[in-house]
């Protein structure tokens, strides 16, 4: 009551091409540590970034375009300062119950604190690096200097140790800064997967690459029961054991570290699980997520895909193999799709996954839902409800589960 807060909140929420929210899960997850500052007579500044503006002010990034739907989420009218690093007049007149949203943080180099056009490696980098070390400083101690207390609640982005997640802490007495309402709920999910291990444990993993799940995927090997892997990163194992993959994605130079991630599910008695087929089509459209006109799309075996055509989802096949794998699971932790499921003709591997998991929490299992598209798939087959958590973080999830101590925590708890 009568402080100001300043609280970081992750609100990097996705757009469409008209400016609106798509999916306001990460809006909604902010408000009870939102709604409890104001509601205990104190007053609001929100702060976040949006996208990868990378030091640079772009309008399609500005958080101006989601006032309203935190306005409507939190009830209350929510003021706007366009310029994050120069906000000191309006935090000023904010009285107890008003709150305040600033402009993207990553429109200034400092957030992220990397130095500005200079190559790694070079000479110059050092010199800049430590320079930009300072700004990084002097912006966190601005951001600071708004309010009387620290909130970090974004779990989001809690894996980055920018100015607003980690270095702002600095600048409060420990009993003026803390952890939020989200963050909370965010650890003792991930603790429920780590600590209190109910088994069988199965996790899936998907996405289009092994190179940036690797981490995680061999974290994983020494806990997990079952570990389906699905998705584009398929193929990349496809190709490893000579399979034809056709156009599918592939990364060439990680087949060895697939065949390693096969061995070491051998070794640590981790029953792997891949699809063994594949709806493969010459014709998806990216941009748009749809099939160009005169294209086709069929099943085909995934270490026998025709060439000219990709593999876009998990095969009749491997939806049932999935979904008996994770008949039964007691923890389930989901990250990443079988494949291109915001297309309505390849989605049925992301949907079989999904009410796998909602039978399986139904029968008591604890499941944790975490990344974008792993979130959006629950929201488009309308099975939000019943997962145990949906997560509001993708990378820091991982990395959280990973057993890593997050950037933003450390710096609060410190
Ligand atoms: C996310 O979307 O995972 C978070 O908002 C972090 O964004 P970043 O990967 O751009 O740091």
């Amino acid at each position: 009551a009568g402080h100001k807060a300043i609280v970081r909140v992750d609100f990097n929420v996705p757009l469409d091409e008209n400016g609106n929210v798509t999916d306001d899960t990460r809006i909604r997850g902010a408000l009870p540590t939102l709604k409890k500052v104001l509601a205990d007579g104190g007053a609001l500044i929100m702060m976040s970034h949006m996208g990868k503006p990378k030091g640079k002010v772009k309008p399609e990034l500005s958080l101006s375009q989601i006032v309203k739907n935190v306005s409507d989420a939190l009830g209350v009218d929510v003021k706007f300062a366009k310029d994050c690093g120069n906000a000191d007049a309006e935090a000023a007149a904010l009285k107890p119950g008003e709150a305040l949203l600033l402009e993207n943080l990553r429109f200034y180099p400092e957030e992220e604190g990397k130095p500005v056009g200079v190559e790694k490696g070079t000479p110059e980098f050092d010199a800049a690096k430590a320079e930009m070390k300072e700004r990084q400083k002097k912006f966190a101690a601005k951001l600071a200097s708004y309010a009387d207390v620290y909130v970090m609640d974004a779990f989001g982005t809690a894996h980055r140790k920018h100015a607003s997640t980690a270095v702002i802490a600095d600048y409060f007495k420990p009993e003026d800064r803390m952890l939020g309402l989200l963050m909370e709920k965010e650890v003792q999910a991930v603790n429920n997967v780590l600590s209190d291990i109910k088994r069988p444990f199965i996790a899936i993993m998907g996405g289009s690459k092994v190179s940036t799940k690797i981490g995680i995927i061999e974290n994983l090997l020494g806990k997990v029961d079952k570990l389906i892997l699905c998705g584009g990163m398929t193929y990349t194992f496809a190709k490893a054991h000579g399979g034809e993959i056709g156009d599918s994605i592939v990364e060439m130079d990680k087949l060895d570290v697939a065949l390693d991630v096969e061995k070491k599910a051998k070794e640590n008695g981790v029953e792997l699980i891949m699809a063994p087929d594949a709806v493969v089509t010459n014709g998806l459209d990216f941009a748009t997520m749809s099939l160009k006109p005169g294209s086709e799309y069929k099943v085909a075996q995934a270490s026998a895909i025709p060439a000219g055509f990709e593999g876009v989802d998990a095969g009749p096949e491997a939806q049932k193999k999935f979904a008996e794998a994770i008949k039964g699971c007691k923890t389930i932790l989901w990250n990443g799709p079988a494949g291109v499921f915001e297309c309505d003709e390849f989605c049925a591997g992301s949907r079989a996954i999904g009410n796998a998991i909602a039978d399986a929490t139904a029968e008591g299992a604890f499941s944790l839902i975490g990344g974008g598209d792993s979130v959006a798939c629950c929201t488009k087959f309308g099975l939000t409800d019943k997962v145990s958590y949906i997560s509001t973080g993708g990378g820091a999830l991982l990395e959280a589960i990973e057993g890593k101590v997050l950037p933003g925590v450390a710096a609060v708890n410190e």
